[in-house]
């Protein structure tokens, strides 16, 4: 077994890789970080794990950085987990960086989205973009991948397609978010009386995840909207686009295109063309999985296209692409750990 370290286990996407750990064959978590709830056992933070790790209480991160591993998780604050980063890789550990802080390469851009300091570019040249789907290759083998944002994951895997074809022209994208998005701690906006039934645009031009499909999806700002809406769900986005594309196009062309792209992807489906309420996603229909749904339906003038896609943000948004990747770095089946069913109706 390859031994695993996951950095911020307190969290909701620590949580999520230990759910998934426990179900894969080959990683044994050893350590699972959390300045808070040091020496507390793991299972009064993650309660339904009790069984899965009956034996294991969080560690400090000073403790932790004497553990032997193979592998680190880093589920940690953007700003706090490159310095982590670096010091995993200089121990000979590989690399997952859930956080913002390796995901975009261009030095400006980083700057623009996320301020001046932050990771060194020497690091940030080291990581692969986390998203299997468009960087499987580079994986393989690879000592430090970044995570991904979720509402960029939900964007760059239902555009993806058409960006490699060159068919977008311009996006107007917004996603419906649930609340696990702001992570265990409630703040001003994210406390339950205040974020429950709330229809909250967040961020109209400036979601710093736009970064993220502007870079994937190499697209210009000037042809790239998106806003994000807070919407009554824990987990899980839907992602709704409309796009504009660069040459008039029949569906069934698209269907092709799509097809041709994702049919032998293990964790991106289609959803049908019929019946009309299944045809464009609904996150339930893929909650509590890796997976990732894409729709769309095309105007009668041929350039209007509406896309939809649903992920669950803390799965495919989230720990689920990094286990993916992990599994790509350490050798293991990609889906390892990760063939859960969606469960429905929830
Ligand atoms: N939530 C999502 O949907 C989502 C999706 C994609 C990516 N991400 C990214 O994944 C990372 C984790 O997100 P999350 O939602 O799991 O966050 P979270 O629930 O707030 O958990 C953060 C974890 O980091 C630890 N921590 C907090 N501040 C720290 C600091 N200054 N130094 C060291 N440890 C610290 C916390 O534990 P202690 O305070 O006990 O140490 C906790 O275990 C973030 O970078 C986030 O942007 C989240």
């Amino acid at each position: 077994m390859a031994r695993v370290v996951i950095w911020g286990g307190t969290g909701l996407t620590g949580g999520e890789l230990l759910r998934l750990l426990a179900g894969h064959d080959g990683l044994e978590v050893v350590a699972v970080t959390s300045r808070r709830r040091a020496g507390q056992a793991l299972w009064t933070v993650h309660p339904h794990l009790r069984p899965d790790y009956p034996g294991i209480s969080f560690m400090s991160p000073d403790e932790a950085r004497s553990v032997e591993a193979d592998l680190a998780f880093l589920a940690l604050p953007h700003g706090t987990a490159y310095p982590v980063a670096a010091f995993c890789l200089d121990r000979g550990q590989k690399v997952v960086d859930l956080s913002a802080d390796l995901r975009l390469g261009d030095e400006k851009l980083r700057h623009h989205w996320y301020g001046d300091g932050g990771a060194p570019q020497d690091l940030v040249d080291r990581a692969v973009y986390g998203l299997p789907e468009l960087h499987r290759d580079e994986l393989i083998g690879a000592d430090l991948a970044s995570g991904v944002g979720c509402n960029a994951t939900a964007l760059n895997l239902a555009l993806f397609p058409l960006a490699q074809a060159g068919l977008l022209d311009e996006v107007r994208a917004e996603c419906r978010v649930g609340s696990s998005e702001g992570g265990a701690t409630p703040g001003e906006g994210s406390h339950h009386p205040f974020r429950s039934r709330a229809l909250r645009v967040i961020e109209p031009f400036r979601h710093r995840h736009m970064a993220e499909a502007l870079q994937e999806l190499r697209l210009d700002p000037e042809r790239l909207t998106m806003t994000t809406t807070a919407v009554e769900l824990v987990r899980g986005i839907q992602m709704i686009a409309h796009v504009r594309l660069a040459q008039k196009a029949r569906e069934a062309d698209l269907w092709k295109l799509y097809r041709r792209v994702y049919g032998e992807e293990p964790f991106v489906h289609l959803a049908p063309a019929r019946p009309a309420h299944l045809r464009f996603p609904d996150p339930r229909l893929v909650m509590g999985s890796n997976r990732a749904l894409v729709g769309f339906g095309l105007h009668d003038d041929g350039c209007r296209l509406l896309v939809v896609s649903a992920i669950d943000n803390l799965l495919k948004g989230a720990a689920g692409s990094a286990l993916q990747s992990a599994n790509l770095m350490m050798g293991f089946e990609e889906g390892q750990g990760l063939h859960l069913r969606p469960c429905y109706p929830a």
